[in-house]
């Protein structure tokens, strides 16, 4: 244990409707019989349903971030979002620079920064996600990648405090597959030392760092104990409480 509290954070994506909020509750329900201790728990749902789910989760220790937002704080962006209207719904983090946005929106790391800094001033924490594609991967550039992502989309300004990184190789989101314990182990050794060159050690060594893709309850515990994991980003295991709540039980009875 490295003394990091972990964070597991369900990312929705673009899924759910007001009836999938009882999912939520039925989450709320298992954790108030059967708490996690000194785990910080989140679920992102889509834009929709932040204000809907804050309410469901209010007086509990469940946490409602976002999943994206624009750079300003308002203006003329037909269809976008503010970090400010998050934070103004009930979110008290946003995802920035998931890779769906990077392939489906054509999100640069200089953006993905930008939404860094908005998240920041608005006052919510930054989930900034990096991860290499599986042509990266095979060729053996991960960890060249990871290094570009995390100089571009990481501001200069980043404390442990308001910023959590997601690493999600590309080809292991959705698909089943997995990168080894090894493999994890050695990539989140190496985004700890870019951060460390980047904001300090002291900085560093606080930073909670996320496993993302494929995470489910078969698999959570092999990932989430790998050195330097500090918790998990889910997707499609999140929408389930029941599944949701096995993933991140296995940090229960972990600690004193
Ligand atoms: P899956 O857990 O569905 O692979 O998605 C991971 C992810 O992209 C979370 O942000």
């Amino acid at each position: 244990m490295t003394g990091i509290r972990p964070l597991v954070a369900g990312n929705w994506k673009m899924n759910g409707l007001g009836s999938s909020l009882a999912e939520l509750a039925s989450l709320r329900n298992r954790l108030e019989a059967a708490p996690v201790p000194e785990t910080d728990i989140m679920v992102c749902p889509p834009a929709t349903l932040l204000s809907r789910a804050r309410e469901i989760v209010d007086g509990s220790s469940i946490m409602i971030g976002a999943q994206d937002c624009h750079p300003l704080p308002s203006g003329a962006h037909t269809g976008d979002i503010s970090a400010e209207m998050l934070a103004d719904a009930g979110a008290t983090a946003v995802i920035v620079g998931h890779s769906e946005r990077r392939t489906d929106h054509g999100e640069s790391d200089t953006l993905v920064q930008a939404k860094a800094l908005a998240a920041y001033r608005a006052g919510l924490m930054a989930i900034v996600c990096i991860g290499e594609t599986e042509a990266h991967y095979r060729d053996g550039k991960t960890l060249d990648i990871l290094r570009t992502q995390l100089e571009g989309s990481v501001p200069e300004g980043a404390r442990a405090t308001n910023t959590v990184i997601a690493y999600e190789p590309v080809w292991a989101i959705g698909s089943g597959l997995t990168p080894t314990p090894q493999e994890v182990a050695q990539v989140h050794g190496l985004i700890r030392t870019v951060l460390g060159q980047m904001l300090g050690d002291a900085e560093a060594g606080g930073t909670r760092i996320l496993y993302g893709g494929s995470v489910k309850p078969s698999n959570a515990a092999e990932l989430l104990f790998v050195p330097e994991v500090n918790g998990a980003l889910v997707g499609g295991a999140s929408l389930k409480a029941v599944d949701f709540y096995e993933i991140l039980s296995v940090y229960a009875g972990t600690r004193s």
